[in-house]
């Protein structure tokens, strides 16, 4: 069997499904008839959700222009301000004192801030932004904790038309060097630090450091102060964010850009070692933030209070932490800190108090709470809660009965979202309302969007079999290219089914006899780790970077808790190996990765190996090196340049406890 198969054949075990309830069907949002109408005219479908969602200062005619594909152009001659559609236009409407955001610090200090004073931050942020030279089309990396003035830096770049970066703040300094360099960004955001497991985890020496040669197009670095520690000053470069806050003008009216206007470059693992910047635009990006938002996560903006648990560093945090949530005028949570800090019913806590009703996050977190035991979120009141939402990875039957059963009181959807930071905004998922869900699968393409499971040569797979993930038409918030690098944009997604045009998303999927989507997993060299998408050679290039390492393989193995996690396999530099013990290596590798990119790519498990699997070419069967991880039988080798390879690094492997935890 392969790994494939085992696993759809575990997933189809669970075998209920849930219809919605008659009183949840009969006031949502989304109804069956949307499917119909994207049917019958999929653009005309569109234009109406964009026109329906947001404000145009200038009407657009033109709903897809697809003359120079892969690059797409939707709604090209409009014009729209995404700040003003996710800020003053509420206001305007009389929703000013409507909260936006309840946030909570991971102390426990609280703030709410309404639309009225987000929109007034922002503007004031959006002056300042002009006061540093800072102009529509320029990039400003943003590197920060989950703190309001990381919502309000991300739109006040956008009010302006300039273009944010945001950096993860687990990223190492060299990480964010490499980002901001990539994106010749002119201005850093950053704060002091941020809590995180009851200590204050500084981010401002980061920056130093990525700074520190002084040979990036960086001029000034804002800092935001929230952990009061102490930090480094460059004096006329490092400026204190409340300090020139306080200096410049209250008013700030948002000026109207075109719909392809660059909104925004996401960095994202790829299977080479160098990130891709994704570029997203305006327009089609927020039409389809807006559109799923609020028909998947059934939002009565009046009456909600939604909570994704997301970090805003991740694509996930773009569209349903910012974008989707306040284009649709919906009170959120944020929260600072990690899940289970001060004590592991924190969400839960959180939930109980701000009442909230729609809940987003992902299996990881959810396999870690059912680990940690149900009678911790049974002991408070989540009787607010009336629709649940999973991302970031496949999510195992039994967790997602879990999260319903125990979270949702048994009573609540839960809707599997499938998409990644490429396609912007949510693709496969239940409709809350409409679809009898099934645990374990996204199920349906929304209506709108155009799914194909098929083969390696592009034909459709049979009902009951697995095939590749691809996207057969163009949609509004897909990616409009990797930042300076147009042929790798190209060549990564839509060289594959070339002759076709599909979009090769690098995902295995299952259809079922019902025509229902499983998705299976990554099929390239990306890894999924806690929902988090790392490279395999990001990782062996940080390995190999190091002075005692000759090669490097890196591999994604399956884990109960994070989906899968790193284990790497290394190949020592015949001298340096004398002077160090092979646990010694694994630990200063272990640390060097962490270091060079982020703990969360810090490796589960380093092997010292005599050898590598190779292929007769030379190129490292990860496939094999993956079996001996996941404790299988080692599996086909007939390809492989020297057979007994496996068998050293197997039993090696068994020796030091390749089978604990
Ligand atoms: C995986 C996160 C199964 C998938 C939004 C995809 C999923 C990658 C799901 C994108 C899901 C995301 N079921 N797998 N519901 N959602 N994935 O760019 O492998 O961080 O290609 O975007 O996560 O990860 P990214």
């Amino acid at each position: 069997m392969t790994t494939s198969e085992q696993s759809i054949d575990s997933l189809l075990r669970e075998n209920r499904r849930f219809a919605p309830s008659p009183e949840f069907a009969a006031s949502a949002v989304a109804t069956p008839d949307l499917y119909e109408a994207a049917k019958t005219d999929r653009l005309g479908f569109w234009a109406e959700q964009s026109r329906n969602l947001l404000h145009w200062h200038q009407p657009f005619e033109q709903v897809l222009d697809w003359s120079n594909p892969p690059f797409a152009k939707w709604f090209a001659d409009g014009k729209l301000n995404v700040a003003y559609n996710c800020l003053d236009r509420h206001v305007e409407a009389g929703n000013g004192e409507r909260v936006a955001f309840h946030w909570e610090g991971e102390p426990g200090d609280t703030r709410t801030i309404t639309y009225a004073e987000l929109t007034a931050d922002v503007k004031r942020a959006a002056n300042l932004l002009l006061g540093l030279g800072i102009r529509a089309g320029d990039r400003v990396a943003i590197y920060m904790p989950m703190i309001p003035e990381t919502v309000v830096a991300m739109l006040a770049v956008a009010r302006i038309g300039a273009v944010h970066s945001v950096v993860f703040g687990g990223f190492s300094a060299e990480s964010l060097r490499a980002r901001i360099d990539d994106a010749a960004a002119k201005l850093v955001i950053t704060a002091d630090g941020g809590y995180r497991r009851g200590s204050v985890a500084p981010l401002k020496p980061a920056v130093d450091a990525a700074l520190k040669d002084g040979k990036s197009t960086v001029q000034h670095v804002l800092v935001v102060r929230r952990g009061e520690n102490d930090v480094e000053w460059t004096e006329g470069r490092d400026l204190w964010w409340h300090e020139e806050l306080g200096k410049v003008d209250a008013e700030h009216e948002a000026e109207a850009f075109e719909a392809e206007h660059p909104l925004y470059i996401l960095y994202t693992s790829g299977t080479t070692g160098k990130p891709k910047g994704i570029l997203h635009t305006s327009g089609g990006y927020l039409t389809q933030v807006a559109y799923t938002h609020r028909n998947v996560f059934d939002l009565k903006p009046e009456a909600d209070v939604y909570w994704c648990s997301a970090d805003v560093g991740w694509v996930t945090g773009h569209s349903y932490v910012v974008y989707g949530p306040l284009a649709n005028g919906a009170t959120s949570v944020i929260y600072e800190g990690t899940p289970d800090h001060p004590e592991p019913g924190r969400w839960w806590d959180l939930i109980e108090k701000y009442r909230v009703s729609i809940f987003y996050t992902a299996p990881t977190a959810i396999r870690s709470f059912m680990k940690a035991g149900r009678e911790i979120p049974l002991a408070r009141d989540l009787s607010s809660l009336r629709l649940l939402g999973s991302v970031g990875e496949p999510i195992n039957p039994e967790a997602w009965v879990w999260y319903r059963e125990i979270i949702g009181g048994g009573q609540t959807p839960v809707v599997d979202t499938w998409w990644q930071t490429e396609t912007g905004a949510i693709m496969i998922s239940a409709l809350p309302g409409v679809t009898e869900t099934k645990p374990g699968a996204a199920q349906v393409p929304l209506p709108g969007i155009s799914i194909g499971i098929v083969t390696d040569s592009g034909e459709p797979v049979p009902a009951g079999s697995g095939g590749l993930l691809v996207v057969t038409e163009p949609w509004p918030s897909m990616l409009r290219g990797i930042w300076g690098d147009p042929e790798r944009f190209k060549e990564t997604y839509w060289s594959k089914f070339a002759d076709r045009g599909y979009y090769f998303a690098g995902d295995g999927a299952h259809l079922d006899e019902d025509g229902d989507i499983w998705l299976l997993g990554r099929v390239d060299d990306v890894m999924n780790v806690s929902g988090h998408r790392l490279s395999t050679t990001e990782i062996e290039s940080s390995l190999v970077s190091h002075p005692i390492v000759a090669e490097a393989a890196v591999v994604g193995a399956s884990d109960e808790t994070t989906g899968q996690c790193v284990v790497a396999f290394v190949i020592l530099r015949a001298k340096k190996a004398k002077s160090v013990t092979p646990e010694e290596a694994s630990e200063k590798l272990r640390a060097h990765v962490a270091e060079q990119i982020g703990p969360i790519a810090k490796p589960k498990k380093v092997f010292v190996v005599p050898e590598l699997p190779k292929t007769r070419s030379g190129k490292i069967m990860r496939r094999l090196l993956r079996d001996v991880a996941e404790g299988r039988e080692v599996g086909d080798t007939t390809t492989l340049a020297d057979t007994s390879v496996m068998q050293v690094i197997a039993e090696g492997y068994r020796k030091r406890g390749g089978e604990e935890d």
